[in-house]
């Protein structure tokens, strides 16, 4: 039996104890700048690629073993990735950061690190299914494997689940685990970080079988591919889905391929929560309500509608079905089991990912105020917290990378109760968080390195479920003792 990690305490927002010196010199510095300086040319490479590139190629550079080159993997081709970017995928531009020799340093050292990668990637794995934590010992029990990312999950009655996976294949998973695929799923744009994304049930679903899948719509428009966050309704018959309709296409349409947003969620009031993300241009969507429905949390009835007690639709030109703006990435939403309040947390820059409760009309402040910095070390805003801006109730420093979020429920996680899961893609663990009066007191680390934890549930057997990317697998949470 393996102990992986216990305490982790987190405080105000810094989780200490996962933290190297390195790091958090790197927690939001007054001025940011590329570390120079008495380290060797490689020790100043390692700190550069962690504090600028780590959060989204993996510490270890796993995103670049076995990978796919896009642009070339000669010396070159990293100098021009990282000194220009590639702006519609989601790469920023270095230039302004490192100086061409740092850049090229930088593009050594992942030559370099890259061999030694499946060396530390072994032992980084945990070897036994079993963790004991703080309050528990939790067996994870595999439910379903043969994904790749699973990005949500429902849950069917009678024990049978409903996986996405982001590239556009959709299962249904029997009681003996096995996967059948469900057919008549939209066509999707499976690049960046879209696909098939989210999937909820309609709350009536036990007598019209309808579901809800938010997907990567796109067309293709003077030789140039656009997409934007979309959503499917359709009837689940068997294994196919039938009168599929979207009942809500985010505008405006983008070349980008990355903050799909996506997360919906059923409120107590019966009404549709969309999160839409700002699709990477924070300049000109987040804050605009106008002809824009990016960056924001959507409200609409589920036949696509909008509920006349929407907070903009007495405004001017305003999308009525804004329920909240000022939102970057949001990848987790939920509902609280005792108020009814839907939360969500959502990726900040470098630093600053956030937990918000979502208030109708409110302005979360992306990207006038955050507690992020840019990735290429520039300062966003210095204000991280201002009037008429809602401030988060959480955040985290360095960014964690959260994506799903579920309330324990039900009496099966003793210790747990009331706290709330949220999965970690940068870490690779399942963060648990106490709650007081609306504030996180106390942070657990939980199956540090299970892989990216993409989503995590409450099941109706009284369960708690996540799902874990490449390869995608799903545990069901058990807890022995
Ligand atoms: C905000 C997230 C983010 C940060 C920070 C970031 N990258 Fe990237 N990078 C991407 C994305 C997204 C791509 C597009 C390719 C892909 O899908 O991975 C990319 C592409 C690349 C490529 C080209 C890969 C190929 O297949 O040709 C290189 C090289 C690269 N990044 C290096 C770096 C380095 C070095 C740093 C740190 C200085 C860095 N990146 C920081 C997100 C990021």
């Amino acid at each position: 039996m393996i102990k992986y990690l216990g305490g982790a305490l987190v405080i105000g927002g810094v989780l200490t104890s996962i933290l190297s010196p390195e790091d958090k010199a790197a927690v939001r510095p007054s001025k940011p700048m590329a570390v120079k300086g008495s380290h060797s040319l490689e020790e100043k490479a390692a700190l550069n690629y962690r504090n600028y590139c780590g959060g989204c190629h993996g510490e270890k550079m796993d995103a670049f073993v076995d990978r796919q080159w896009k642009h070339g993997n000669t010396k070159e081709d990293l100098f021009k990735a990282i000194k220009n970017g590639y702006a519609n995928e989601g790469m920023p531009a270095f230039d302004s950061t490192f100086t061409d020799k740092e850049i090229r340093e930088l593009s050594d050292y992942i030559i370099k690190g890259i061999k030694n990668v499946d060396r530390y990637g072994a032992t980084k794995k945990p070897v036994s299914n079993i963790f004991k934590t703080e309050e528990l010992t939790i067996r994870l029990d595999t439910v379903a494997k043969g994904m790749d990312i699973p990005w949500g999950m429902a849950f069917l009655p009678g024990e049978e689940l409903l996986v996405t996976d982001r590239n556009g294949k959709f299962y249904k998973v029997k009681k003996d685990q096995s996967l059948q695929a469900i057919g008549g799923v939209p066509e999707v744009l499976a690049k960046g970080q879209g696909g098939l994304m989210d999937v909820v049930l309609d709350p009536a679903f036990a007598s019209n079988k309808f579901i809800y899948l938010s997907y990567s719509k796109f067309k293709t428009e003077d030789g140039k591919v656009l997409a934007t966050t979309a959503i499917l309704k359709a009837k689940l018959e068997g294994n196919e889905l039938k009168d599929q309709q979207d009942i809500f296409v985010a505008k405006p349409w983008s070349r980008t391929q990355h903050h799909y947003g996506s997360r919906m969620q059923f409120g107590k009031d019966g009404y549709l929560y969309i999160a839409v993300g700002e699709r990477g241009n924070e300049k000109q969507n987040p804050q605009e309500i106008k002809g824009n429905d990016l960056g924001k949390i959507h409200r609409i009835k589920s036949d696509g509608s909008i509920p006349s007690d929407n907070p903009f639709v007495k405004t001017e030109g305003a999308e009525p079905s804004i329920f909240t703006y000022g939102n970057r990435n949001p990848q987790g939403m939920t509902i609280h089991p005792q108020t009814g309040a839907i939360w969500e947390n959502e990726h900040g820059p470098r630093g600053g990912d956030e937990i918000n409760i979502i208030q109708p009309g409110k302005n979360y402040g992306w990207p006038i105020a955050t507690y992020g910095i840019n990735y290429n070390g520039k300062i966003i805003s210095n204000i991280s917290e201002k009037e008429g801006i809602t401030a988060p109730l959480h955040y985290w420093i360095p960014s964690i990378g959260p994506s799903g979020m579920a309330f324990v429920t039900g009496s099966r996680y003793k210790g747990w109760e009331g706290n709330l899961l949220t999965g970690s893609l940068r870490f690779e663990y399942l963060n648990r968080s106490v709650l007081k009066n609306n504030k996180v007191v106390k942070e657990e680390i939980l199956f540090k390195n299970i892989g990216r934890l993409r989503d995590v549930r409450m099941a109706p057997d009284g369960f708690m479920y996540i799902a874990v990317e490449s390869p995608g697998i799903v545990y069901k949470l058990v807890p022995v003792n």
